[in-house]
């Protein structure tokens, strides 16, 4: 690559090929033709596998020199982000993967049922079939008359463009660009811009109290710590944990605090149709963090999420927090109930 500051490491490019939901595949025949195909693949062992007929198409790649290929574009960035009259700067930011090789043909009946087996897994995670095995008397047939190819993953080329050629003040003013744009996929964009960039500073609205980073978008990743910090509140109180982790899943806002060391310290989730009404959920900051201004600065940065910033009406509902609310401007709409409800309105433009 000719860059190398835009280099992925093997393990996130592998990861990027894990959730593709297609991959393209270019390849030479015998004559110097070329074809382009798009694949739906799995991993398994360290190849990238695919399934098609016996004879057909397909099954005349074998030994064909070929080139497959996904990207996810992570932001588009409009020129005036980084200059008000020329259209010179407009760029995208993205992530992308080829693998270089040779296609060959899986063999082996436990090999091909174990890819077949991934397709399924991959296809049609609500399972409603038996598992796919060799040794099964009702799949052995269908194992030898389906024809499994490969590309295995020894050349293996990650790039990921995250304005890491930029000076760390114009990482800043990209951040807050986006941030300000609030378009859908931006907060996302914001961390793994932020993440591929530590060595630019944080902008002032991802910066908590002393040692304290605020994340305008969670992932999967963050769900165990998540979990753990509002499994035990009363409101959860009878909760399976897997509806808490569906639920964090289905925000439309899913905000966090993290430690020096990159812990996570604090979590706070919105749900909303970005108009008239959003509602807050599951905001708890880690007892050892209490009462130093993290609940506040993560509060504060639900609410300018895109998701509520412009909404009318969010609301919430709690036993106990009523005064940390009202620094935001909540209102109790149900005084003296057990849990009263809580409003902030925006006044309206007409
Ligand atoms: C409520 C909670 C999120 C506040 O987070 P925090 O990091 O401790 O709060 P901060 O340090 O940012 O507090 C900001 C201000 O709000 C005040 N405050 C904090 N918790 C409060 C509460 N429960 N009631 C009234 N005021 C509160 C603080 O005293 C502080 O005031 P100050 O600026 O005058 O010092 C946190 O205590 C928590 O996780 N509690 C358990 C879960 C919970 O009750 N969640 C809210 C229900 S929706």
């Amino acid at each position: 690559m000719r860059r190398s500051e835009y280099e992925m490491p093997r393990a996130d490019a592998i990861a990027l090929l894990a959730r593709a939901p297609a991959v393209t595949v270019a390849t030479v025949d015998p004559q110097g033709l070329p074809h382009l195909r798009v694949l739906h693949p799995v991993l398994v062992d360290d190849a990238l596998c695919f399934h098609g007929a016996v004879r057909g198409e397909r099954a005349g790649m074998l030994g064909w020199p070929a080139v497959a290929s996904v990207d996810e574009v992570v932001a588009g960035a409009p020129s005036y982000f980084f200059d008000p009259v020329r259209a010179c700067p407009a760029t995208t930011f993205y992530v992308s993967v080829q693998v270089r090789g040779v296609i060959q043909a899986v063999t082996d009946p436990g090999r091909k049922a174990a890819a077949l087996e991934a397709l399924m897994r991959r296809f049609q995670p609500e399972g409603g079939y038996a598992t796919i095995r060799a040794d099964d008397p009702a799949y052995v047939g269908p194992i030898a008359g389906v024809a499994i190819q490969e590309l295995p993953l020894t050349d293996v080329i990650g790039k990921a463009k995250l304005a890491q050629n930029r000076r760390p003040a114009d990482v800043v003013h990209l951040l807050e660009r986006l941030w300000e744009r609030g378009a859908a996929g931006d907060p996302a964009a914001i961390e793994r811009i932020a993440a591929a960039n530590p060595g630019a500073p944080r902008p002032a609205f991802l910066r908590g109290p002393e040692g304290v980073t605020l994340h305008p978008a969670l992932a999967p990743a963050d769900l165990d710590a998540a979990v753990a910090l509002v499994a035990d509140t009363y409101w959860n109180e009878g909760v399976d944990p897997t509806v808490i982790r569906r639920a964090h899943l289905g925000a439309g806002a899913w905000v966090g605090a993290r430690d020096r060391h990159g812990a996570l310290i604090a979590s706070a989730r919105a749900v909303g149709d970005g108009a008239k009404h959003g509602w807050i959920y599951d905001v708890a900051v880690a007892p050892a963090h209490r009462g130093r201004g993290v609940g506040a600065a993560l509060v504060g940065l639900l609410l300018e999420h895109p998701l509520l910033r412009q909404t009318l009406q969010v609301h919430l509902q709690t036993r106990d927090a009523h005064g940390f609310y009202r620094r935001f401007g909540f209102v109790e709409l149900d005084p003296g109930t057990t849990r009263p409800r809580m409003v902030r309105r925006r006044p309206t433009t007409r």
